[in-house]
């Protein structure tokens, strides 16, 4: 489990590659799983989540070939070619796993069981269970259709029309595999536009999936009709280069350059949010990598940070940045406050909760609401011993504040990066003086 010090840091300086991004590396698994032939996948994130990715289409009879340097062939046998697998499905903490393959396990024709860890079984999976049986997905989970594990019996599914209560992206992505396998055309009204790397991939894959605005339709396959294999390269993650965004404009005299990193719109609200708290970021050489934009972030300290009021409008595509702009916040001249977030609750930890407590601890005037939270800043952090909940983001979200805070603070259970950045503390140490 580990524990990780950290100390104050004099500047941040240089050039750093983010690892490449999650989302976009589960997608690629599974989609190629299900595509009709050999798929490559280039910068592959080898990380716990998207491993138990990974290992769940392997065990349905996937032949994954790993190649030096993250490169991936995938041996994909077509939307009716995974087989039963022997045992329970185990996503670990990767509520991304067990959400989209639910909706591909719901249109194959045999039984399957999928659990996680102890953060994954609290998650609520109500929200993928309850429009798969409107299709009529043959599946039940425990205490009345809410949690882990679920089991499901695959059968022909029928076209819905549906309109999401919550913003989710896995939600959507989910409904949209199960629309692939349903008769007839599968409706979907996003409450708000969320990461749509799901709709570029598979319709880069040849999958009829039109869009307008926030209703996408799906028309479903059948028979031999499948999916084509792709060859893509999987861009740095936004999630993961914004721990260093953060951390430039906090430490004084700091300029660094993230490379590579995928600038998807609907993932880089934290953008817009720090060009209003006055941040000195410029986003450099807008390229296009395997469908999706790309660019270089480049990041100057030495501002005067001003507060923000940030709301639920722009929550979807900032909110896995929730934990980092809390801190940031910290060094921001009044009070932040990020109301409409009432999401974050039933994340790998309860993030509202873990950031005001964690931050409290660091010498934060910190509010708690039940949809957020206000910070009040510019606040002096003092070095303490935190916890990370075992979740990914806080813990190096808490690493970041450390980089400001007099003295050393202690993470408690650091080791959980490795969800989504293994070797995040050695990056950050190298560019850090
Ligand atoms: C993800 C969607 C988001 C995000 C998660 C990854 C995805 O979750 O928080 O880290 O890959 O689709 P929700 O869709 O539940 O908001």
């Amino acid at each position: 489990m580990e524990r990780a010090e950290l100390t104050k840091a004099g500047s941040l300086k240089g050039e750093i590659i983010p690892p490449p991004d999650k989302s976009i590396s589960h997608r690629a698994i599974m989609f190629a799983s299900i595509a009709q032939g050999k798929s490559v996948v280039k910068n592959f994130l080898r990380a716990e989540d998207p491993i138990s990715t990974m290992n769940a289409f392997r065990s349905m009879g996937i032949e994954i070939e790993e190649k030096a340097g993250n490169e991936l062939i995938i041996h994909g046998k077509g939307l009716y070619g995974l087989k039963e697998p022997f045992d329970v499905i185990d996503c670990g903490n990767s509520g991304t796993t067990v959400r989209l393959i639910s909706g591909i396990l719901s249109g194959n024709p045999f039984f399957s069981v999928l659990t996680g860890d102890d953060s994954l079984k609290q998650r609520p999976m109500a929200r993928v269970i309850a429009p798969l049986k409107e299709m009529g997905a043959g599946i039940s989970a425990r205490d009345g259709d809410k949690y882990l594990p679920i089991a499901i019996k695959g059968r022909r599914l029928k076209a819905i029309d549906y309109r999401m209560p919550v913003a989710s992206a896995q939600v959507k992505s989910c409904l949209i595999l199960a629309g692939l396998y349903a008769d007839g055309t599968t409706a979907i009204t996003e409450l708000q536009k969320s990461r749509d790397h799901t709709e570029r991939m598979l319709k880069s894959m040849g999958a009829d999936i039109q869009i307008d605005d926030l209703v996408i339709k799906v028309k479903g396959r059948s028979g031999d009709m499948g999916l084509r294999p792709i060859d893509v390269t999987v861009p740095a993650d936004f999630s993961s280069a914004a721990f260093f965004i953060a951390a430039a404009l906090m430490v004084p005299n700091s300029e660094i350059l993230i490379k590579n990193v995928c600038v998807n719109p609907t993932r880089t609200g934290m953008l817009e949010i720090i060009k209003n708290m006055g941040a000195d970021v410029r986003v450099e050489n807008v390229r296009d990598i395997s469908g999706e934009p790309v660019a270089d972030i480049h990041c100057k300290g030495n501002v005067n940070l001003k507060s923000v009021k940030i709301g639920k409008d722009i929550m979807p595509s900032l909110i896995d940045e929730f934990p980092i702009l809390c801190v940031l916040a910290t060094q921001a001249e009044g009070v932040t406050e990020i109301r409409g977030a009432e999401e974050l609750r039933v994340k790998e930890s309860d993030r509202i909760k873990a950031m005001a407590t964690e931050l409290k601890k660091l010498g934060v005037e910190v509010e708690e609401y039940p949809d957020g939270i206000s910070i009040k800043g510019k606040a002096s952090l003092k070095g303490n011993v935190v916890e990370s909940y075992h979740d990914h983001r806080i813990a190096m979200s808490l690493a970041i504040a450390a980089l400001a805070a007099e003295g050393t603070t202690t993470i408690n259970n650091s080791s959980c990066v490795d969800i989504s950045f293994p070797g995040f503390f050695e990056e950050l140490k190298r560019i850090t003086n």
